[in-house]
């Protein structure tokens, strides 16, 4: 703690210290009040609100006396400074052997123009003061009914807008569309799944594309998509002869892997997709594509979600990866994130391809749900690329005709492993974690929120430990 004159000065003497202060912040260099907002210490951004700003600030305390405690509440009275979260723990090293100092974590609301001057004062009574860095970040949900705001659609490959969708010259096609994205449109979370009584010229163009796709699913698709795709035969009425209802795939899914659906009436926008994958849910269309081109839609339909997508959801180690690797680490991430995130999605997720026992196999929805796409890509002719995050979240995509190039997995896990190293990497300046038990995303931004998750932990650490020693001795 720091014992020199000017603490001496505290003593209730407000325009003093913020003088002194001040005083000391213009002689240490040339930078005067910000005007946007503010910044302190090592670069802190702090969220700024009718002129004040929130900031967060570690600090120790020697515990020899408690007359620094005081000094700082000092500090907080005299800028008329809002304690919003208060935390003590003791300090790991101490100088003097003894008692260990204490650290104080705070978080408090000042007037942003006080902010320097505060952060100084504090420094003059306490140790080691370090404001925590508190980045201003793009909205996202953080609880599953936040999904309801997730619903920007692009209208880039929309019948009504798009004279290259095989619906465009088809009024009934589009009347039809629009009824059946209506339902999506008024889901909120929480409520039924929405049936749709289809057609018999839709099932007539479901079945003509499960019944190409499955002749040859056994040559070309991965195993874990083979395995789960079998059980929704075996299961969940998956076949030629009817269309999947969303809430029988859902409770599927849910049973599985705790994935669920929910319905959405076109192409979303990539921020708002991936953040559904933080909660295990997946936004799936219901309208089916258009009877003249069964096996192409240029827009997502119901062939695409419950052929390409709902098997690879159904396996365990697939839809942990969707939610951790892609969905948590695509919350409150830059555009900039976003964009080489959705990229990376594209070619794992939609157009990935993997090694299985020496051969070449797809795993990406995109080329599970495209007949001609699929064939081609298992062809000798597209150009191969060995998989390598970096490069592929910069590749330029084909949205509107086939990929110049699929990149290749060693492994189903080599793609996982791979992508979670990337997705480590994205710069955030907090992190976040799922909270299955409230459906919730926690941002552990305060040592008592990573105090509770560490408990946790070390709760589910002993139960393993316990299953191996029953093990052991059995
Ligand atoms: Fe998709």
């Amino acid at each position: 703690m720091k014992t020199d004159g000017a603490t001496q000065a505290l003593g209730g003497r407000k325009q003093s210290l913020i003088e002194d202060a001040r005083r000391e912040r213009i002689g240490s260099g040339p930078a005067g009040p910000s005007a946007g907002p503010s910044r302190s210490g090592n670069g802190a951004v702090f969220e700024e609100k009718d002129g004040t700003v929130t900031v967060s600030v570690l600090f120790a305390l020697s515990n020899e006396k408690n007359s620094g405690f005081f000094q700082t509440g000092k500090v907080f009275e005299t800028f008329e400074a809002k304690l919003l979260h208060v935390e003590s723990r003791p300090r790991r090293k101490t100088k003097f052997g003894g008692l260990p100092d204490l650290e104080f974590f705070m978080s408090c609301e000042v007037h942003r123009s006080d902010l320097d001057v505060f952060i100084n004062s504090l420094k003059r009574v306490a140790d080691d003061v370090r404001t925590v860095p508190e980045e201003k970040a793009p909205w996202f949900p953080r609880q599953i009914k936040d999904l309801d705001r997730c619903n920007l659609l692009i209208t880039k490959f929309d019948p009504d807008l798009h004279c290259d969708h095989p619906g465009y010259n088809d009024s009934e096609y589009r009347k039809r569309r629009a009824a059946i994205s209506e339902l999506a449109f008024r889901y909120k979370q929480g409520d039924p799944l929405p049936t749709v009584e289809y057609t018999a010229e839709e099932i007539s163009t479901w079945r003509k594309v499960y019944q190409q796709l499955r002749s040859v699913y056994p040559s070309l698709a991965c195993r874990q998509f083979l395995d789960s795709l079998q059980q929704l035969e075996d299961e969940c009425g998956y076949g030629g002869d009817c269309i999947p209802q969303l809430r029988d795939v859902s409770a599927f899914l849910k049973e599985k892997t705790g994935f669920q659906l929910r319905p959405v009436a076109g192409l979303l926008s990539a921020r708002d997709f991936l953040a559904s994958l933080a909660f295990r849910v997946f936004q799936c269309t219901q309208y089916i594509r258009h009877p003249s081109s069964p096996m192409h839609s240029p827009e997502p339909d119901c062939c695409h979600e419950l052929l390409g997508h709902i098997p690879m959801l159904g396996d365990r180690e697939f839809a942990q990866f969707s939610q951790q690797e892609i969905g948590l680490a695509s919350l409150g991430a830059s555009d900039e994130e976003i964009e080489k995130l959705s990229t990376l999605y594209w070619f794992t997720v939609e157009f990935g391809l993997c090694k299985q026992n020496g051969e070449v196999k797809a795993y990406g929805a995109g080329l599970l749900s495209s007949y001609g796409e699929l064939v081609y890509a298992l062809s000798n002719e597209p150009e191969y690329k060995p998989f390598n995050p970096e490069e592929t979240a910069v590749q330029p995509y084909q949205d509107q005709t086939y990929q110049s190039v699929y990149f290749v997995s060693e492994s189903f896990e080599d793609a996982k492993v791979k992508l979670r190293k990337y997705s480590a990497n994205i710069k955030r300046p907090f992190a976040v974690r799922y909270d299955p038990f409230t459906c919730s995303v926690e941002v552990l931004d305060q040592p008592s929120k990573v105090q509770n998750a560490l408990s946790q932990v070390r709760e589910d650490l002993k139960t393993l430990h316990s299953a191996l020693e029953k093990l052991n001795s059995s």
